[in-house]
């Protein structure tokens, strides 16, 4: 299909689906700005097009991640999805639906699939030898085992290659091997492992790449993996796993990259059921002539050119018309990073930046090529300035005013610059070629040539000159209607990159921005008055964004790697507490006035706190450490602002403060003799 096709497409879109164990950041939102900006695009256009998403829910990291927030998975993935839903929003990524994958139609989908892959004897199993953690009762991926390299003996490596040398091992040849999620020593267990038999698909996957419109660096990819040979692809992971059973098992579970991808489907299928007017078979059947792009980074290839179209063969679905892979983002120069503060969230950068600035720099830097994005701030800020700012909206600012003093908003009965509004329209078909094949820059520069043309043009007239002479206010109507219809070409060409600028423009001249409006120049038709569209970027707020991001350290995804006697093994740090939750809690020294036992209570003493001068009674779970009198006297520390509670044996009026796991082993905390009653702790 060409560009200026006219014929209605149906179309379905998808990025790939975020994990859903942490938030968005600026490298994710390449991915989705480059999608929306093709979907937009083809929506514009008038095709029927379908963009949908979904979280990506499943997995140990996700299981261990929630473990460690001490809240079920569930609650985790549900307050995860609120947050990138409203990021992708407030980015004017528009998807039609964004579901998750642990959802009952991915189930389905997933255990449908499986079936039929079963039934047609593409699954078989084996047992297989693997890292297991005796204490918390679980296998291990490689990325959970750390130990000393075996090559050159750096400690605390990764399970599968080293930091310091590069060597490439299996975290069994590993040196003191330990699990990160307890510290404990691995041993090897068996298990029955479930397989895909992925090598049965060459010969379709092989004619798949030579039909398919796949970018050249992927099809070299994937001609190098064709060449080392596929292999059967291990599609299990025992209990505990928050995934979904495999079925006819009941603790073998499907591995997280079986049902992501099938996740497309879900989310698909979920759209359907409430838009009753999309079908869903016209999209999925397996002789389907709707196309099927898949949106990816370069680090999943594998999975959406191998194992996906293999999948989808052996279950009798359609293939992807095509996977279109980017490369990754950098800032300025080097790999996002925490510490420099360029590991900028989508939310720290909507905190202090406008999200049509990203869009535009992306836009005006994605090819349809592999290669990374350079997200270079001082350049972001310059470009954006220059291009937007300064060139594109300058046009309609320079105009504007005229039309709506001198003619009462009302533009030019005809258009005097025929010749220069037919050149702005007749690259139409190629920047709609442009956006087709995914040349965004391409076709950001050509949209920019043509402002500088436009620009040059009221600079050569100079309506504020002529707006002097009375004689010329004809003139100033047509150079400044001309201006503005060159406006309205531009900011149509843009409008799938900087979507809500183009909603601003929309409002200012009272109509809709349609593909084919651009062939319609605005004549004898009233405005509204001019208001500023965009603030030029400030580089100080780059560099708040920066500084907030380098306060904004996200706890390690993985469980740090903790010492097994350590009391954070068996009782981790609790979720975080915002400053004002903390605020809120009074500690003050206290002394024990007096000490009782409590008759009928084995674990409480009653003890009376003195604050200086206003007492409390607190019932303290602390017999088994502490005898009344070897406390009396002592000072210790108390909440004095907690709510009193009614007990048994009376009220409690405050909380005092004791570490240790219990029993014996507690201690009552006991400031130093410098402190006095009554005093804040702070
Ligand atoms: N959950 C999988 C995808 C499953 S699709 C069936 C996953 N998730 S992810 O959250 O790690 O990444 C989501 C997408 O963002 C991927 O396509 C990934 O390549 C992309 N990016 C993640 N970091 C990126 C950059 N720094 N730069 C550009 N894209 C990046 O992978
Ligand atoms: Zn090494």
């Amino acid at each position: 299909m060409t560009a200026t096709s006219s014929a209605k497409r149906q179309i379905l879109v998808t990025s790939a689906l975020p994990y859903a164990n942490g938030p968005i950041h600026l490298g994710h939102m390449l991915e989705y700005i480059q999608t929306d900006i093709w979907v937009r695009f083809q929506k514009l256009r008038g095709h029927e097009c379908h963009y949908v998403c979904a979280d990506d829910a499943h997995g140990t990291p996700i299981m261990l991640k929630a473990q460690q927030l001490g809240i079920t998975p569930e609650e985790m993935i549900a307050q995860v999805n609120i947050d990138h839903q409203s990021d992708f929003k407030d980015f004017g990524v528009k998807f039609d639906n964004f579901h998750s994958t642990h959802s009952d139609e991915n189930r389905e989908l997933s255990e449908m699939i499986y079936n039929r892959l079963n039934d047609k004897g593409y699954i078989s199993t084996k047992t297989i030898e693997q890292l297991f953690d005796p204490e918390k009762e679980m296998f291990l991926p490689d990325r959970f085992v750390t130990g000393d390299c075996p090559t050159c003996k750096s400690p605390d490596q990764n399970g599968d290659n080293c930091d310091n040398c590069g060597a490439t091992y299996s975290p069994v040849d590993l040196i003191n091997p330990r699990s990160v999620v307890s510290g404990a020593t691995p041993v090897l267990k068996e298990s029955e492992h479930y397989f895909f038999e992925l090598p049965k698909f060459e010969a379709m996957l092989k004619e798949w790449t030579r039909s398919g419109s796949l970018q050249e660096e992927m099809a070299n990819k994937l001609a190098e993996w064709f060449e080392d040979g596929l292999r059967n692809w291990d599609i299990s992971r025992d209990a505990p796993y928050f995934g979904f059973n495999i079925p006819g098992t009941t603790d073998k579970f499907f591995y997280v990259w079986l049902d992501a991808p099938i996740g497309y489907i879900g989310s698909f299928k979920n759209l359907c059921d409430k838009n009753p007017e999309i079908d869903f078979d016209t999209f999925w059947k397996k002789d389907s002539t709707a196309e099927l792009y898949h949106f990816i980074g370069k680090d999943i290839i594998y999975f959406h050119s191998l194992f996906w179209p293999a999948m989808l063969e052996g279950a009798d679905l359609r293939k992807p018309t095509s996977v279109y892979a980017h490369g990754f983002v950098t800032v300025n120069g080097a790999k996002m990073s925490k510490s420099k503060g360029t590991f900028i969230k989508a939310r720290t950068y909507l905190e202090h930046l406008n999200p049509e600035y990203l869009r535009y720099y992306y836009g005006a830097k994605l090819t349809s090529r592999i290669d990374d994005l350079d997200l270079n701030l001082e350049d972001f800020a310059q470009r954006v300035n220059s291009d937007m700012v300064g060139k594109v909206i300058n046009i309609a600012s320079r105009c504007a005013g005229f039309i709506t003093k001198k003619f009462d908003g009302k533009l030019a009965p005809t258009i005097s610059e025929q010749a220069l509004m037919d050149e702005f329209i007749s690259v139409q078909d190629e920047i709609a070629d442009c956006y087709e094949k995914r040349e965004f820059s391409k076709a950001v520069r050509q949209i920019m040539a043509l402002a500088d043309k436009a620009n040059q043009y009221i600079a050569d007239k100079e309506p504020w000159q002529l707006v002097k002479d009375e004689s010329k206010l004809d003139e100033v109507q047509n150079v400044c209607s001309v201006g503005i219809n060159l406006f309205k070409v531009l900011i149509t060409y843009l409008k799938p990159i900087v979507p809500s600028l183009a909603e601003q423009v929309e409002a200012f001249l009272n109509i809709e921005l349609t593909w084919d409006s651009v062939n319609h120049p605005l004549t004898d038709h009233s405005i509204n008055k001019f208001k500023a569209m965009m603030q030029r970027v400030d580089m100080k707020q780059v560099e708040a964004m920066i500084e907030d991001s380098k306060d904004n350290l996200q706890p390690a995804a993985a469980a740090p790697v903790l010492d097994p006697n350590s009391p954070l093994a068996k009782d981790p740090i609790s979720p975080e507490i915002s400053f004002e939750d903390f605020a809120k809690i009074d500690l003050r020294v206290a002394r024990i006035a007096k000490a009782d036992h409590v008759k009928g209570a084995n674990k409480l003493l009653r003890l009376e706190l003195d604050l200086g001068g206003q007492n409390f009674q607190v019932f303290a779970g602390i017999k088994s450490a502490y005898q009344p009198e070897d406390i009396e006297g002592k000072l210790t520390v108390m909440v004095a602002n907690l709510a009193p509670r009614k007990m048994r044996f009376g009220m409690s009026e405050g909380m005092v403060l004791a570490a240790g796991p219990g029993g014996e082993e507690l201690w009552i905390l006991n400031p130093d003799d410098g402190a006095q009653p009554g005093m804040r702790i702070k």
